[in-house]
């Protein structure tokens, strides 16, 4: 029997035959078709795991490595996008070693061929709280790329004619006490990503970035004093990249970042931000996303997908209070949530 989508988001997935189920997202609609010969095979899109020993999040990145695993639809590879070890920017240079060496080992278990993106917290000492002198040869984003292996910050690859790009969205300044980034993508990136697209012309393709071109908090919760451009929650040019997006006809851009799911589409093109495998830090669910991940199914030139939660239960530290209630309260709110709807659907108004 087919699943729903719903069925699927709650748990039905894992390694059932129904992970093969397409879900109701399409990036095809209303889109003209490529001349491209494209396959069908599957990917995921695992970002913001922060991999730490802390609260355990080690042993839940495998937890989540094992649900993977599990799927019935194996993927070819998977996009990793960004804040892949907890955390570079105000840890010393020994612990942040350590996160990144717990990062590719749970990684290397996923057995498929997995693709970096940078995230803010890759970079060493990018904080004014760095534990790291200013002048550290490490400092900034070749600490982890030499430890990856990782050779250039955005690059793009191929495969089953399919077109696949990973952007850099932590664009390194020097602040006024140290080096710093702006979330931004960058002319010299954009032009570089403007030829990529020409020269890929007839492939479908996918983008990733880690920090988002949407990101809509204040709408979600809102909030009209929050500005959509404030703070570090979405690129500062993400008109200019949209842009480029658009004029080429990408299907989808993967984001990070915010640690919650969001879906976007605008003229044409699908603005994805997948729940953080981390979930809330290590702390559960954030924002009523629960710790999980997205898988894609690629099929002709077709794009859908499933957001996977995966069974993980935090395991708090003495210290977290401000977890402790931020989860009674989640908790509070799904349970009034299940009472008004029970009140809803048994029309009793005024109960
Ligand atoms: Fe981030």
């Amino acid at each position: 029997m087919p699943l729903s989508r719903r069925e699927f988001i709650t748990g039905a997935c894992a390694g059932a035959a129904a992970a093969c189920i397409p879900g109701e997202r399409r990036a095809d609609a209303a889109e003209p078709k490529t001349a491209t010969s494209a396959g069908s095979f599957s990917f995921v899109h695992l970002t913001d795991m922060h991999v730490t020993p802390k609260r355990k999040g080690d042993v839940g990145y495998h937890k989540c490595v094992e649900s993977v695993r599990a799927l019935a639809c194996k993927p070819a590879f998977a996009l990793m996008g960004g804040d892949l070890a907890f955390d570079g920017t105000y840890n010393t240079k020994a612990d942040f070693a350590e996160f990144i060496r717990l990062y590719k080992e749970g990684s290397d278990g996923l057995g498929i061929p997995y693709y970096n993106c940078m995230g803010n917290h890759d970079a060493l000492g990018f904080s004014s709280r760095r534990k790291v002198p200013v002048d550290d040869p490490d400092i900034g984003k070749k600490m982890i790329m030499d430890r990856l292996g990782w050779e250039k910050s955005y690059y793009s690859f191929d495969h089953g004619g399919w077109h696949f790009v990973v952007l850099d969205s932590i664009y390194p300044i020097q602040g006024k006490d140290g080096p710093t980034y702006e979330p931004r993508i960058g002319p010299e990136q954009r032009e570089w990503l403007a030829y990529d697209l020409g020269a890929a012309a007839g492939s479908p393709t996918v983008a990733v970035t880690h920090i988002a071109a949407f990101c809509n908090r204040g709408q979600i919760n809102g909030d009209p004093n929050y500005k959509a451009m404030d703070g570090s929650m979405v690129l500062w040019d993400t008109k200019d990249l949209r842009t480029v997006l658009e004029r080429h006809k990408v299907k989808a851009l993967l984001q990070g970042h915010s640690h919650r799911i969001e879906e976007y589409r605008l003229s044409g093109v699908w603005y994805l931000t997948s729940a953080a495998v981390s979930g809330a830090w290590w702390a559960g669910s954030w924002i009523g996303s629960p710790p999980g991940y997205t898988v894609f199914h690629c099929r002709g030139d077709e794009l859908t997908w499933e957001h996977v939660p995966y069974p993980w239960e935090p395991h708090l530290e003495p210290e977290d209070a401000i977890e402790r209630k931020r989860i009674a309260e989640q908790q509070a709110f799904d349970e009034e949530q299940r009472r008004l709807l029970e009140r809803d659907r048994a029309g009793r108004r005024g109960a």
